[in-house]
C-alpha cells in the first residue's frame, strides 16, 4: 500500500528578517552567512501561535483537496515549539477545522518530523480499513526558542507551516525511519524545572550543557558532520527496501537546514543539484516544516507533477533521520 497526496497548502507569517537585519543583535555579515549557510531571509512569527500558522496552512491543505473536513479520521501536527506542553496542537486544529471525526495528536522529532509523521499517517492508514484520510501538518516557530546572542545558531532559523491530506493509494512508496539518541546533547531546548517549593537539591549532571531554558543550543560542527551523512544513508536505506536508486527519483526535497549540507549530500549520492528543491535561501531552517514548505512551493509553481517520483529525506534533533520515498 501507498499514499496519495492528495493536497496540500502552507502558511508564512508576514514578518521577513533579512540577513542584515540581524547586525542588530549580534557581529555578524550578509556575505558570512550567505556563504556559510545559503541562507538570505526568513519569515519570523509575530503575533501568531504556532498553532494558529499550523491552523491556516490545514484549511488551505483541506481546500485544495475539495474533501468534507468531517471525513479526516486522524490529524497528526509535527512540532517541536509548541505554544502549549498540553494539549497539542493537533487537538486544537482539529477542533478549528471542522475536523470532527478525526483523533488527533502531535509528535516530535525535530526536523525529521514531517517525514515521521508521514510515515506514521501511512501506518495507521494501513491498519485501519475506515481511515479515509489523515491530515499531517508541521508547524514550527523557532523564533521563539533563540538565543539572539548566539551567532551561530540566531541566524539559521525561520517560522513556517505546510500541510498535507493524505489517503490511501496503491502509489510507490517506502520509508526509512532512524535515531542516534548518542547525539541528543548537540542540539536541544530544554523544556522543564522544578518548581522551587518543591525542589530537592540533587549533585546531577545529565550530560547536557548549560543552556537557559527554551532556547536552543546546537553544536553546528558536530550536527553538520551528521547531517552530510545521514542525508545519503536515509534515501538508500529507503530505496533499497524497494529497489530503486536515484536516477528513478525526479525530485529530492531534504530538510533545509544549509545549501552546503545539501550540495554535500547530493554530490555523496551522485547527482546534481537540479534534482533538488531548495528553499532555505528564503525560509530558513523552519525545522520539520521545511521539507512540506518546500514540497508544497514547488508544487504550486508547477514544477513537482503528478506521477513524479519524489524522496523527501529529514535530520535533525535526536538526533533522528529518515526518508519516504512517494509517487505525487
Ligand atoms: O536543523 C537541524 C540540523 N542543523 C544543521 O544541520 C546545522 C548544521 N551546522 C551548520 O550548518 C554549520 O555548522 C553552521 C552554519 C551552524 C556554522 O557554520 P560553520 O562553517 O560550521 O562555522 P563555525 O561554527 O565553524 O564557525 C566558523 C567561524 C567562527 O569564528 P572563528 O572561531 O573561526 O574566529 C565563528 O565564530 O565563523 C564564526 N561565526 C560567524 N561569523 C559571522 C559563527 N557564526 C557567525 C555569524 N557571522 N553568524
Amino acid at each position: 500500500m501507498g499514499i496519495n497526496i492528495l493536497g496540500m497548502g502552507s502558511y508564512l507569517p508576514e514578518q521577513v528578517l533579512t540577513n542584515n537585519d540581524f547586525k542588530k543583535f549580534v557581529d555578524t555579515s550578509d556575505e558570512w552567512i550567505k556563504t556559510r549557510t545559503g541562507i538570505c531571509s526568513r519569515h519570523m512569527a509575530g503575533w501568531e501561535p504556532t498553532w494558529y500558522m499550523g491552523r491556516q496552512a490545514a484549511l488551505k491543505a483541506v481546500e485544495k483537496s475539495g474533501i468534507d473536513p468531517k471525513e479526516i479520521g486522524l490529524v497528526i501536527t509535527s512540532t517541536i515549539t509548541s505554544d502549549f506542553l498540553t494539549p497539542s496542537i493537533a487537538s486544537i486544529i482539529q477542533h478549528e477545522i471542522g475536523a470532527e471525526n478525526a483523533a488527533a495528536f502531535d509528535l516530535s522529532a525535530a526536523c525529521s518530523g514531517f517525514v515521521y509523521a508521514v510515515d506514521t499517517a501511512k501506518r495507521f492508514m494501513q491498519t485501519d480499513d475506515n481511515l479515509k484520510y489523515v491530515l499531517v501538518i508541521a508547524t514550527e516557530a523557532l523564533s521563539r526558542f533563540i538565543d539572539y546572542s548566539d551567532r551561530s545558531t540566531c541566524i539559521l532559523f525561520g517560522d513556517g507551516s505546510a500541510a498535507a491530506v493524505l489517503e490511501k493509494s496503491d502509489k510507490l512508496y517506502s520509508s526509512f525511519l532512524a535515531s542516534d539518541g548518542g547525539g541528543a546533547r548537540k542540539l536541544f531546548a530544554r523544556n522543564m524545572q522544578q518548581a522551587p517549593e518543591v525542589r530537592i537539591e540533587r549533585d546531577f549532571d545529565d550530560g547536557f550543557p548549560e543552556k537557559p531554558m527554551h532556547q536552543l543550543f546546537q553544536d553546528g560542527k558536530e550536527v553538520y558532520k551528521f547531517a552530510v551523512k545521514a542525508l545519503p544513508k536515509a534515501f538508500r536505506a529507503a530505496a533499497e527496501k524497494i529497489n530503486i536508486t536515484t536516477s528513478d527519483i525526479d525530485w529530492f526535497i531534504p530538510h533545509q537546514a544549509n545549501i552546503r549540507i545539501i550540495e554535500t549530500a547530493a554530490k555523496n549520492l551522485g547527482i546534481g543539484m537540479e534534482k533538488f528543491v531548495v528553499t532555505v535561501d528564503h525560509h530558513g531552517n523552519t525545522s520539520s516544516a521545511s521539507i512540506p514548505l518546500a514540497l508544497c512551493e514547488a508544487i504550486d509553481k508547477g514544477d513537482i507533477k503528478r506521477g513524479q517520483k519524489i524522496a523527501l529525506i529529514g535530520f535533525g534533533a535526536g538526533l533522528t533521520y529518515g526518508s519516504v520515498i512517494l509517487e505525487y
